[in-house]
């Protein structure tokens, strides 16, 4: 068994043995699972490089530890309940013996087709169970899935398909999210318009609305699987064969492939999983987040599953058809564990009480949160109303590059503070940097959030670019990993994390890089230039504000371009990155260099021009003021 720790002494004779021998705790951890060849090394690295591999030499496939490692205790037991977006529609359960013959079958048809070992596939699909079948049908044959969040643009997905080099995507006819039906297939026409690296389009049957047919190109879900077997030898792969890429935004153009490895991302997600929800044999596990985040990767799939969990898996969203949607589900399942976002909670913490007090919500006993900090005031309406004042929050520090969780409380165990994500996880060694890159020891120190020593979960590179994960990860801070997160690491030694310090912003949790924004605006034909910052926003934590230099408007006038720019973004990215404000401004406030001076403008945005710094370097001032007499937030001075 993973080691459960059950105590808070327990916690911290675990945590000081993970960091006095650190080979030999997670060498400890990963004796729980089915190896094809054991390892004969635990771990092997170096930051400046970076080269990092864990379990060395290790065989293993990561379905084989969903499956056949549980089968004989829970083979009959379910792996995934399906809610769907309308309530009226049947639900559907899937057991873990009829999970894996599914992605069996589904695994068979995948090298029918060809798909071998470490060719890429591109998943953009529903919160369907297909969905999940169609991951881990890759992984079974050790095909790198890329998942594709089916939010974002045509463009946006072409963008992925193009990086991966995938000559092959999974999609569905459409989606459905609330009230509106999204037409994935089309979006997948488009954006393989012109690009002939694709070769095949399989197509899940989900909302029946009519679609275009390529017939060289596209082939049903349906007839892609009749005929083959449900049974599939897993392939071996080494350890540090990669298991997936996920594509995140950072702070320069292109969105970052994020590669994750098969031994140690194995080992990390169940570990992780297991210790802070404090997960029991024969739980519930509720994760709202979409397949198409690292969240839905590691923790509705891959950490869950490996732990034999039973797991409920949402198509829509939290409001419809009204805001006790979720209440509804938990009450339904009879939900243990409940993982979600602060700004799912900001939105329904908006709509009161009222759909929560119908509602039993008495099987909950933990409430995870992650993608941002929670404010003290969702953190208290949260635990009092929906945990009723019984369940631990556990707020989780982590991203897209870590594999997994990295400081958070374990459930009912670390005492927790509001907006605290409180302790490190076992195993991983938290540092707090100044600007000079000296480590500032002790407590009640501010600075950068980096990482001393590797963990099996981190990212080994960034697809097709190793030298961008060296230059964005290991070089900022040398001997460091750095996350770009700002921590205050307090009196008592717990985190709280400040949030981003580089050009990257968080809009309800979805993390976007603000040059990836700017280049979509800049696209349009009567823009010159534009900056773009976060600033505080009620529901979405940060909410985005877009300053342009548009010095003539067309006949719609400003309002004519601000939707104009509005669609543009829409289009080259997905509606989740539009900007919430748009100002027009006479020119940006610039060094004499030329350099964006994006500190003048997030402090306009945050409302506050009274302390500007140092703005020597300025080169018109004017434009500063002007921008501030038109800014569209009220701004002290
Ligand atoms: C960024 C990573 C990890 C899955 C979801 C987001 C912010 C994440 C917290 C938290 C404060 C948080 C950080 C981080 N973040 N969790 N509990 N408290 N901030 O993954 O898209 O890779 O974003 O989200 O700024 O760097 P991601």
């Amino acid at each position: 068994m993973i080691n459960k720790i059950n105590t808070l002494g327990g916690y911290f004779h675990e945590y000081q043995k993970s960091i006095s021998n650190p080979e030999q705790f997670w060498a400890q951890q990963a004796e729980e699972f089915f190896w094809r060849n054991h390892w004969t090394q635990v771990t092997d690295w170096d930051f400046s490089t970076p080269k990092i591999q864990w379990f060395v030499d290790a065989k293993l496939n990561i379905t084989e530890n969903i499956f056949e490692r549980n089968l004989y205790t829970h083979g009959d037991q379910p792996a995934i309940y399906w809610e769907p977006n309308d309530p009226q529609r049947p639900e559907r359960v899937l057991t873990y013996r009829q999970l894996l013959a599914q992605v069996n079958q589904f695994a068979n048809a995948l090298k029918d087709e060809g798909i071998r070992k470490g060719d890429t596939v591109t998943i953009y699909m529903p919160m369907i169970p297909e969905l999940a079948i169609a991951v881990l049908a890759c992984a079974r044959i050790g095909a790198i899935h890329s998942v594709v969040f089916a939010g974002f643009s045509a463009n946006a997905l072409q963008d992925r398909i193009k990086n991966s080099g995938s000559r092959i995507v999974l999609t569905a006819d459409g989606g459905f999210r609330g009230h509106k039906t999204i037409p994935l297939k089309s979006i997948v026409d488009e954006a393989l318009q012109g690009l002939d690296q694709v070769t095949t389009v399989v197509i899940f049957e989900h909302t029946q609305q009519p679609i275009d047919c390529h017939p060289e190109r596209d082939i049903s879900w349906h007839d892609f699987i009749t005929g083959k077997s449900k049974d599939c030898t897993a392939e071996v792969m080494d350890s540090e064969d990669p298991l997936f890429i996920i594509y995140t935004s950072g702070s320069t153009g292109q969105p970052k492939g994020i590669v994750h490895s098969s031994g140690g991302y194995m080992v990390y997600s169940a570990y992780t999983f297991k210790n802070i929800f404090q997960y029991c044999n024969g739980d519930v596990y509720f994760c709202t987040a979409d397949i198409g985040w690292i969240t839905g990767h590691s923790y509705l799939i891959y950490g869950p599953l490996l732990n034999a969990a039973k797991v409920v898996m949402f198509e829509g969203v939290p409001n419809w058809p009204d805001p006790g949607r979720m209440w509804e589900i938990i009450e339904k399942y009879q939900v243990n564990q409940f993982y979600t976002a602060p700004t799912a909670i900001r939105s329904l913490l908006a709509s009161g009480t009222e759909f929560l007090e119908d509602k039993d919500l008495s099987s909950l006993k933990v409430i995870g949160t992650v993608g941002e900090p929670i404010n003290e005031d969702a953190w208290h309406w949260v635990h009092d109303h929906v945990g009723q004042n019984r369940c631990p929050i556990v707020d989780t520090w982590w991203q897209t590059e870590t594999g997994g969780m990295m400081i958070a409380p374990l459930a009912g165990i670390t005492p927790t503070k509001p907006s605290f994500a409180t302790l490190p996880v076992p195993g991983i060694q938290p540092a707090v940097v100044d600007a000079e890159g000296n480590e500032l020891s002790g407590n009640s120190v501010t600075g950068n959030l980096c990482i001393r020593y590797p963990w099996p979960g981190m990212a080994r590179s960034i697809w097709g670019d190793h030298q961008r994960y060296k230059k964005t990860y290991f070089t900022p801070f040398a001997g460091y990993y750095f996350s770009g997160d700002g921590v205050r690491r307090d009196e008592d030694g717990y985190y709280r994390i400040l949030g981003r310090v580089d050009d990257v912003i968080n809009v309800s949790g979805h993390r976007l890089g603000t040059a990836e924004i700017e280049n979509a605006i800049n696209e349009h034909p009567l823009v010159n230039e534009s900056a773009i910052v976060g600033y505080p926003h009620p529901i979405k934590g940060q909410g985005i504000y877009a300053f342009v230099v548009c010095p003539q408007t067309s006949t719609g006038g400003e309002e004519g371009v601000k939707q104009s720019i509005q669609r543009g973004v829409s289009k080259r990215i997905g509606a989740i990155a539009k900007p919430d404000l748009i100002q027009i401004v006479p020119g940006l406030p610039k060094t004499r260099s030329g350099k964006i001076m994006r500190r003048i403008l997030r402090k306009i945005a945050e409302g506050d021009a009274t302390d500007l710094g140092d703005t020597s370097t300025l080169l018109d001032e004017q434009v500063v003021q002007q921008i501030i007499d038109e800014a569209l937030v009220p701004v002290k001075r």
